[in-house]
C-alpha cells in the first residue's frame, strides 16, 4: 500500500518509514520540519533503498497537502505522527498545543474524506491513562483521570474524534496506538532521536551524559513505592514500535480500535541508567533530585490485545535499546546537524 506519513521526518516517523518500505509498502511524507530535519528522511530512504517524496509543509496547509497527495497518489492510508509533544511546554502554551495537535488531526481527516483514503493510524500515548488505578494498563483501563496537561488532553480529544468519525462513516478504519516510552534507535546508527535543546525524557538525557555533553543524570525521586524507589516505565524499542505501525496498517478493519504498544516489562530509572552504562562501557554519573511534578510511580501495559488483534509483540530488550541509542548518540553527537569543519 502507499502510505502518507504526517510528521514522518520525526523520531518515530523516520523509523516507521524504513519499516514500511522494508515490508514492501511505499511511503510519502509531509513534515513542516518544526522538530526534525530533512536529513532524517534522506537517511531513512538510503537505509530502505528507496526515494521518499517529502513535502516540507504544515499538514494543516490543506491545498498543498492535497496537491502533493494527488501528485504521488493514490494513497491508501495515513499514519498521523505530526504534532507537538513536550508536556511542560503544553502547560505553558496550551492554545498552541490545541491548535496544532487538534487542527492537524482535523486536517488529516478532511484530506482523507476528500481523497477517499480509508485508513488512519494515530500516534496516541500512554499519557491518556493519567494516574493509573491498576496495573498493568489495559486498553479498557479508565482514561483521563487526573490528566494534568494539555498535551495528554489533545491525545484524548483526537481519540474521541476518530471514534466519532468512524461511527459516522462505516468505511473508515481508524486505529489509535497508545505508545508507552519509545527509546532506542536504528541499529545502523544512522537515524535516532534528536531532541532540540536539553532533553526532557530519560533515555536521551542519559545518552547525552554518556557522550559527555551533560554532566550527570538527575534521578527524579527515589522514594516511590517501587522495588528500588525510582519510577517504573515500559520502554519500547523504536523498531518494535515501527513494526507495530506496519501491523496496524495491514490489519486495520472498519471501525475504531485502540491498542497499547509496549513491552509489558517495567524497568526502573536506576535499571535503565545501569543498562546504558553497560552499553556505553562507562559509568553514568547520577544525583537524586526531588520528584518531578506530575510524574506517576509506575506505568506499564498489558500488551496482549495487540498480540491478539495485530499479531504484533515487542521483541527487543532494554539492553538492545541502550546499545542502539548509544551507537546513534556516539556516531552523531550533534544529531542530524552537519559536523563543524
Ligand atoms: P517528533 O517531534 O520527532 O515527530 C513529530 C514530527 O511532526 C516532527 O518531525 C515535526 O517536525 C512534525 N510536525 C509537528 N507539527 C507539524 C505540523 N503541523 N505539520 C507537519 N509536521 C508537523 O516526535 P515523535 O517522538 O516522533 O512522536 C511522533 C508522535 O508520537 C507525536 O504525535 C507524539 O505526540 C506521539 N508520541 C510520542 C511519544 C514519545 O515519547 N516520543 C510518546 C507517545 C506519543
Ligand atoms: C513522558 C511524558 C508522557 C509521555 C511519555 C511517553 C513527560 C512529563 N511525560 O513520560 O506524556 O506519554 O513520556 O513517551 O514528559 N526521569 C528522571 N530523570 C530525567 C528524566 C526522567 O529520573 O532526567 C524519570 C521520570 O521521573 C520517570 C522516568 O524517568 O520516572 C521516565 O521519564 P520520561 O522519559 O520523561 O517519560 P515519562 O515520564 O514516562
Amino acid at each position: 500500500m502507499r502510505v502518507l506519513l504526517s510528521g514522518g521526518a520525526g523520531y518515530i516517523g523516520a523509523h516507521t518509514a524504513v519499516a514500511l518500505i522494508e515490508a514492501g509498502h511505499e511511503v510519502i511524507v509531509v513534515d513542516d520540519m518544526s522538530n526534525s530535519s530533512p536529513e532524517a528522511i534522506a537517511r531513512a530512504g538510503s537505509l530502505a533503498g528507496a526515494e521518499i517524496p517529502l513535502l516540507g509543509a504544515d499538514v494543516r496547509d490543506e491545498p498543498r497537502v492535497r496537491a502533493f497527495v494527488q501528485q504521488h497518489g493514490p494513497v491508501d492510508a495515513v499514519v498521523h505522527f505530526a504534532g507537538l509533544k513536550a508536556v511542560g511546554e503544553s502547560v505553558a502554551q496550551p492554545v498552541r498545543y490545541y491548535d496544532v495537535n487538534i487542527g492537524s488531526a482535523v486536517a488529516v481527516l478532511r484530506l482523507m474524506a476528500a481523497e477517499s483514503i480509508p485508513t488512519i493510524v494515530f500516534s496516541s500515548s500512554a499519557t491518556v491513562y493519567g494516574r493509573p488505578e491498576t496495573l498493568p494498563l489495559r486498553e479498557d483501563s479508565p482514561t483521563g483521570i487526573d490528566l494534568a496537561n494539555p498535551y495528554g488532553k489533545t491525545k484524548r480529544i483526537v481519540e474521541e474524534m476518530l471514534k466519532d468519525a468512524a461511527a459516522a462513516d462505516p468505511r473508515l478504519r481508524a486505529i489509535a496506538l497508545r505508545y508507552f516510552n519509545p527509546v532506542g534507535a536504528h541499529p545502523s546508527g544512522r537515524i535516532g532521536e534528536d531532541p532540540s535543546g536539553t532533553p526532557n525524557n530519560l533515555m536521551p538525557y542519559v545518552a547525552r551524559v554518556a557522550v559527555g555533553s551533560l554532566e550527570r543524570v538527575g534521578i527524579f525521586g527515589d522514594d516511590y513505592p517501587t522495588p528500588d524507589g525510582t519510577g517504573l516505565r515500559d520502554y519500547i524499542h523504536v523498531l518494535d514500535l515501527a513494526a507495530g505501525h506496519v501491523a496496524a496498517l495491514e490489519r486495520a478493519r472498519e471501525g475504531f480500535e485502540v491498542y497499547n504498544l509496549g513491552t509489558g516489562v517495567p524497568v526502573s530509572v536506576r535499571e535503565l541508567i545501569a543498562a546504558f552504562g553497560r552499553a556505553a562501557g562507562r559509568q553514568i554519573p547520577t544525583a537524586v533530585l526531588p520528584r518531578r511534578a506530575g510524574d506517576v510511580a509506575a506505568s506499564y501495559c498489558d500488551p496482549s490485545k495487540a498480540r491478539e488483534g495485530l499479531g504484533w509483540s515487542a521483541t527487543r530488550t532494554i539492553d538492545e535499546a541502550c546499545r542502539d541509542s548509544w551507537r546513534w548518540q556516539s556516531q552523531n553527537p550533534r544529531g542530524y546537524a552537519p559536523s563543524p569543519r
